[in-house]
């Protein structure tokens, strides 16, 4: 079953015409992604999609939280098993789709579907489009940390992690409805990995062997930090953009280079941050460029690098 906002509640409740297949041009199509009583692979837009977690409904015994609670992040991920087996079970925060189209010209509206905005900016979508190509070319668990699919969780769950990892935040903006009638957790299910490894100059290379594999299938994660990756494996996908990305068809090829440039440069700033003994760097020219112009003047002139959401809310 794939949730929804109580916004996209509404207007799904509204609309009385049954799902249709989608043409090119869907902007007069009904709202398909936030359907409820769906559980084929998602989202369901041209592109990459994840399978759901095979086990869904068996019962979780969450352990505990890995991350960490008052970070702004895209999600809360907890320590579970489920039928004798440890993952990590990343849980996402609510996403409100309202204001997906604001900002895009009605020349771009005739060609980007409400649904393909939704597909490319929720990061919980971002996640299942990045790791369904991965799948596809095989690469999941070599780059990545292992995913075992998506899946839901029912609203009643928020009590529990509420009292016992005292965790409020999930945006969720349907608590004047009654408990059954509130929209459930999306979630994505990993491997769990408890033992991480020091960030070496040896890890940094492999690193950096795997991001460019893993851009050469289109998929360009973003938000390259060292607190998204686990034993050198990648394991955050929230801000990823992978192809097709409606991003990369409605702007200007120099403003598609930086979006699709941005994790190289996040590489780079992390081997400086993590202050790894190595003078590796993921973007080709970067030492040539930092010479030419500081990080604070291309930040000023280009907005480039940005932060990874600056550029969604555009
Ligand atoms: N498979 C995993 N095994 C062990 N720990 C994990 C795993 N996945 C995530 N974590 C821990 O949870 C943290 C948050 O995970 P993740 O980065 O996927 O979520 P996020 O909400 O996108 O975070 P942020 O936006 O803060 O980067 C990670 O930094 C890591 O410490
Ligand atoms: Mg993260």
């Amino acid at each position: 079953m794939v949730p929804k906002t109580s916004a996209s509640n509404k207007r799904v409740q509204k609309s009385k015409t049954p799902p249709q297949k989608a043409p090119r041009v869907i902007r007069q199509q009904p709202r398909r992604l936030s359907k409820p009583v769906y559980r084929g692979p998602i989202p369901r837009v041209e592109g990459p999609k994840l399978d759901e977690f095979p086990y869904r409904g068996a019962a979780i015994d969450f352990r505990t939280l890995l991350s960490d609670p008052y970070a702004e992040g895209e999600s809360h991920v907890f320590e579970v098993q489920m039928l004798g087996q440890s993952y990590a079970l990343k849980i996402f925060k609510f996403y409100d789709d309202e204001d997906d189209d604001v900002g895009l010209w009605p020349s771009q509206k005739e060609i980007v579907s409400l649904d393909m905005l939704h597909a490319h900016r929720d990061p919980f979508y971002n996640e299942c489009r990045a790791y369904g190509r991965l799948k596809e070319t095989n690469l999941d668990g070599k780059v990545a940390v292992r995913c075992h699919g998506y899946t839901t969780l029912p609203a009643t769950i928020e009590a529990e992690l509420e009292e016992r990892f005292d965790i409020v935040g999930w945006d969720r903006d349907d608590y004047d409805e009654p408990m059954k009638k509130r929209a459930v957790f999306r979630a994505i299910v990993k491997d769990l990995v408890m033992d991480d490894l020091p960030l070496t100059a040896r890890v940094a290379k492999k690193m950096k062997r795997d991001l460019w594999l893993i851009r050469k299938q289109g998929i360009y994660p973003v938000d390259i930090k060292a607190r998204n990756y686990k034993r050198g494996l990648l394991v955050d996908f929230s801000t990823a953009m992978t192809e097709p990305h409606y991003l990369f068809e409605i702007k200007p090829d120099w403003q598609v280079r930086m979006y699709k440039n941005e994790d190289l440069f996040a590489f780079d700033s992390m081997m400086e941050d993590e202050k790894v003994k190595t003078s590796l760097r993921a973007m080709p020219n970067s030492d040539y460029l930092r010479k030419l112009r500081s990080r604070d003047y291309l930040q000023k002139r280009y907005g480039w690098p940005r932060s990874p959401q600056v550029h969604l809310s555009a």
